[in-house]
């Protein structure tokens, strides 16, 4: 039985770098212990620098594009014997290129990990948050989501997939006290981008906001949303990746 903590519990896939890792970061430096989850070794690293904060970090080595990799994380979090304060679905890849050419191998674990690990991560946890009348999901999404995305296909449809089941969960759970915020970051890269993305989407989240385009390029653009999502496509190049 894990040693018990009065502070409030988020879990966080993809939490071994980029905006997850921020992510994460956001949750320690506002009183949460953390589970973090991701696939490769970067994941003790975090592990180790998310510790010096002072808050428990659970960290949590699976292969979330098979539902075998979910269900043992959702494992441990029972393992825990604490209430998920916070769920913040964040594991994501993308992969750029022209349809034809792409590899329906490498597409079809996007699709597991983007769309599958994310609904079948809420649909464990959320009854748990119901039964409680308490928690804050935050999906991260992306503004590749929004519109048809050439080139980079079955990503961009990933990204309009966890939308949508974001926007129609808060629906359904209005009144319930749990929340749900989709994260559209247009940011690229990580350090500072990643981590003004991730405070953007921490406080919505914690506000229970229904959207938010984090960041200040995300903000600056959003008005010209289909000429920046047709850009952002064509540049990918053919093989790019984590996204
Ligand atoms: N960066 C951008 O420009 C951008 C823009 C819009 C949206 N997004 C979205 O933001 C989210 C995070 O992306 P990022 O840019 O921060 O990329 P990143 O630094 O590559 O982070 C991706 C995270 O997902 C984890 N992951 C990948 N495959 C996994 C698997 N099979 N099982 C478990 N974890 C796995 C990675 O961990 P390991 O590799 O250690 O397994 C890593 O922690 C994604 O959903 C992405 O679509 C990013």
């Amino acid at each position: 039985m894990a040693t018990v903590s009065n502070r409030k519990l988020a879990v966080v896939t993809g939490a071994s770098s980029g905006i997850g890792y921020a992510l994460a970061e956001q949750c320690v430096k506002n009183g949460f212990d953390v589970m973090i989850c991701a696939d490769s070794e970067r994941l003790e690293t975090a592990r180790q620098r998310l510790e010096t904060s002072g808050a428990q970090v659970y960290a949590v080595l699976e292969d979330l594009s098979t539902p075998e990799g979910v269900e043992r994380l959702y494992q441990r979090i029972v393992d825990t014997g604490r209430h998920v304060d916070a769920l913040l679905l964040n594991a994501g890849v993308g992969l750029g290129g022209a349809f034809l050419d792409t590899p329906l191998d490498r597409e079809l674990r996007m699709i597991a990990l983007n769309c599958g690990h994310t609904v079948h991560l809420a649909k464990r946890v959320l009854s748990d948050m119901v039964a409680m009348h308490s928690g804050r999901v935050l999906i991260t999404g992306s503004i590749a989501g929004t519109a048809p995305t050439p080139f980079q296909a079955i990503y961009g449809a990933t990204k309009a997939f966890v939308y949508s089941f974001g926007e129609a969960l808060r629906e359904e759970l209005e009144g319930t006290g749990v929340t749900v915020t989709t994260l559209e970051d247009a940011q690229r890269g990580s350090g500072d981008a990643a981590s003004q993305v991730a405070e953007d989407g921490f406080q919505a989240m914690l506000a229970g906001k229904a959207s938010v385009f984090a960041g200040s390029f995300a903000n600056g653009v959003k008005g010209a949303l289909p000429e920046v999502v047709s850009e952002y496509a064509h540049e990918t190049k053919p093989g790019a990746s984590k996204r």
